[in-house]
């Protein structure tokens, strides 16, 4: 199958899985900076433009800054806020009660997947005061590279750098870096053994 026809099979999904839904404005379809209100009654997208799904709700906050790629689908009921900076690349698709907070940074690939009830966070939201009364840093920004696989359920935590071609098993808690091309899995997400590529 040519290049041309998995991406009009992607599109021709993405459409049937997602009809309905309402649209991201049409400045987020060009990947510039979208702004509040996001997909709250925006213009219709230019074609290939971004799709959001009803009852979500995507909010950029004070200097929060969003970025989303072509083709992007992000399914019903997402939770979506952005204080600090999100950017969403090309073809990636996010399946319902996606759930994220960027405080800091948050920067997820192109042709990601993303099953449902997936979570990505960059803060603790909270501070710890460590015996000697030092404190950690309570943010640290979130990566992602292309092409990640990420299973349903799972939760990714402040300062993960996930390369590409990675997968993530369902459930998973990931807390610590994941290597380009490995599976991870577990609580804590540990690796499983490293794959040539998934579909
Ligand atoms: C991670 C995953 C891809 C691995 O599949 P697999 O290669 O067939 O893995 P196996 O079943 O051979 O398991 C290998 C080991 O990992 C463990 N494991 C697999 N998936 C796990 C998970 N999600 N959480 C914890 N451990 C897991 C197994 O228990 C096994 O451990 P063992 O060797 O100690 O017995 C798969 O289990 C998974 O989680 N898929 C996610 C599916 C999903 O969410 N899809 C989204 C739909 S869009």
């Amino acid at each position: 199958m040519s290049l041309g026809q998995k991406v009009a099979r992607r599109a021709t999904r993405a459409a049937d899985r997602f009809r309905g839904a309402r649209r991201l404005g049409a400045d987020a379809g060009s990947g510039a900076q979208a702004g509040q209100g996001l997909g709250l009654g925006g213009r219709l997208p230019a074609r290939g433009g971004p799709l959001l799904g009803a009852g979500s709700n995507v909010r950029t906050i004070g200097d929060g800054s969003l970025t989303v790629g072509r083709g992007v689908v992000v399914a019903h009921g997402a939770q979506v806020a952005v204080f600090g900076r999100l950017s969403i690349g090309d073809d990636t698709t996010i399946g319902d009660h996606f759930h994220c907070n960027a405080t800091e940074s948050i920067a997820i690939g192109a042709r990601c997947e993303l099953s449902w009830r997936v979570t990505i966070m960059d803060t603790d939201f909270h501070r710890f005061t460590e015996l000697d009364g030092s404190e950690k840093p309570m943010r640290a920004a979130v990566e992602i590279g292309d092409h990640v696989l990420i299973g349903a359920g799972a939760t990714i935590l402040k300062g993960v750098t996930i390369g590409d071609g990675a997968v993530i098993g369902a459930g998973s808690v990931v807390a610590r870096d994941v290597p380009a091309g490995w599976i991870v899995a577990g609580n804590p997400a540990k690796q499983i053994r490293e794959i040539a590529d998934w579909a």
